[in-house]
């Protein structure tokens, strides 16, 4: 031990020019959904070239609205990976539509386009690929299967707001992408998320059901009738009506505020991303231990994330010994992900209401299978042996070269 300070998993990379933005809006008398969010909503639209851009309050509330707004439901399947965040199946099971797992590939951890096909039913509806750590997945297979089988698709983009996929830019492929600005992502809005799409009755749906399914945005009732943000100008009082039950899930000024100085920034915040996970791909191939990810191919990484798979049979100590080790050293790290089929949720899932359960779970309210490990040994390798090491512009050379030293020499010491 011990570098002099903690090297952070993450930290965010807030300036000047959001902190004005910020006070702007607290002093502008509007801090709800309203003008920024507009402006945020058309400069993220002109970065990703789509039709339509609909700021939400997370990647989640963009997930779940796209299955809402397709109707997929009750006895419906979504076919999805087990490499992901919890919230990509669990929207899944909120419209009480039943998550389907599909493997993985070892060197993109994207789910596997060639398994895809088995695993459609008569009841199969959509397609969710996550572009993990911001590798595009096989979209033109994706949306082949999608076509044969006439399914939707709906790509969680959390990672993935700078991704290209053979010269298209993420946000233009399915019916509906939805990208996260949590605090750890890309470019951040403390919490917040932005869901794209090219259709332009599916735009409207969404965006009445984000705001409880009303005909007007909310904001736009309190605008003096002059106002450019109301249509029709002098119009005179009208009332709202309700379409739908819907959502609670608009994005507001404040958050905006943020985004849209962090969208100014965000080619720049990559560049110094890819510049250390080169540091990091060029040291690590020393280690035979160590497994990094596919970068390459017909596609442009936003390199979210930098995991790595410890080969961890070769070694002495297991994922979580390594992990501790690396943290008593003076960096956070973190696990991207653990497989979602072995989380206690899916493990007890499939149970029977009123049968004991380790937990006292809740059934779930869709048929599961009984998952058992064995089911996806891709997901299920990685999920014992991923580590992900810090990426961010707010770091510097020497905390990347640091946390390089700390791994290498850890590994090396665990050697059998
Ligand atoms: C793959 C993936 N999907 C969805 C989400 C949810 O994003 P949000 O927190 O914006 O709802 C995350 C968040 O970490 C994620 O990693």
């Amino acid at each position: 031990m011990c570098n002099k300070k903690f090297i952070q998993f993450h930290q965010s990379y807030i300036q000047q020019a959001e902190i004005k933005e910020v006070v702007d809006t607290l002093k502008s008398g509007w801090i709800t959904t309203g003008p920024k969010t507009k402006r945020f909503e058309e400069e993220f639209k002109n970065y990703i070239g789509c039709k339509h851009a609909i700021g939400l309050n997370s990647c989640t509330a963009g997930l779940h609205l796209s299955l809402a707004a397709l109707d997929i439901g009750e006895g419906d399947e979504v076919i999805t990976t087990p490499i992901t965040f919890p919230a990509t199946a669990n929207v899944i099971i909120h419209q009480r539509a039943t998550p389907v797992f599909v493997d993985v590939e070892m060197d993109t951890l994207n789910i596997d386009a060639n398994k895809i096909e088995d695993k459609i039913t008569s009841r199969t509806k959509a397609i969710m690929p996550v572009h993990f750590s911001g590798y595009p997945c096989d979209m033109d297979k994706i949306m082949n299967i999608a076509k044969r089988h006439n399914l939707f698709v709906i790509e969680d983009a959390a990672h993935a707001t700078e991704s290209e996929y053979r010269g298209k830019k993420i946000g233009n492929i399915g019916d509906f992408t939805s990208f996260s600005f949590y605090a750890t992502k890309n470019i951040t809005t403390g919490e917040g998320g932005m869901l794209t799409t090219n259709n332009d009755d599916l735009a409207d749906k969404a965006r009445m059901m984000s705001l409880h399914g009303i005909s007007r945005d909310a904001w736009k009732r309190y605008l003096p009738q002059n106002s450019p943000f109301v249509k029709g100008g002098q119009g005179g009082f009208q009332h709202w009506e309700l379409f739908y039950p819907g959502f609670k899930y608009n994005m507001f000024d404040i958050q905006a505020a943020i985004g849209i100085h962090q969208l100014k920034r965000i080619d720049g915040f990559l560049e110094k991303r890819k510049r250390y996970v080169s540091m990091y791909n060029e040291a690590f191939k020393s280690i035979p231990e160590i497994v990094t990810l596919k970068t390459k191919g017909r596609i442009k990484h936003a390199h979210h994330l930098y995991v790595i798979i410890v080969k961890t049979e070769e070694l002495k100590a297991d994922r979580d010994q390594l992990m501790n080790e690396i943290q008593k050293n003076g960096i956070g790290v973190g696990v991207h992900f653990r497989a979602l089929h072995l989380q206690p949720y899916y493990q007890e899932g499939s149970r029977v209401k009123g049968q004991g359960s380790r937990k006292n779970l809740p059934p779930a309210p869709c048929p599961l299978p009984q998952f058992k490990r064995g089911m996806f040994p891709v997901a299920e390798y990685v999920s014992d042996r991923v580590i992900s090491l810090p990426l961010y512009p707010k770091m510097r050379v020497s905390d990347v070269k640091y946390v390089i030293k700390v791994v290498k020499d850890i590994i090396i010491r665990s050697r059998k």
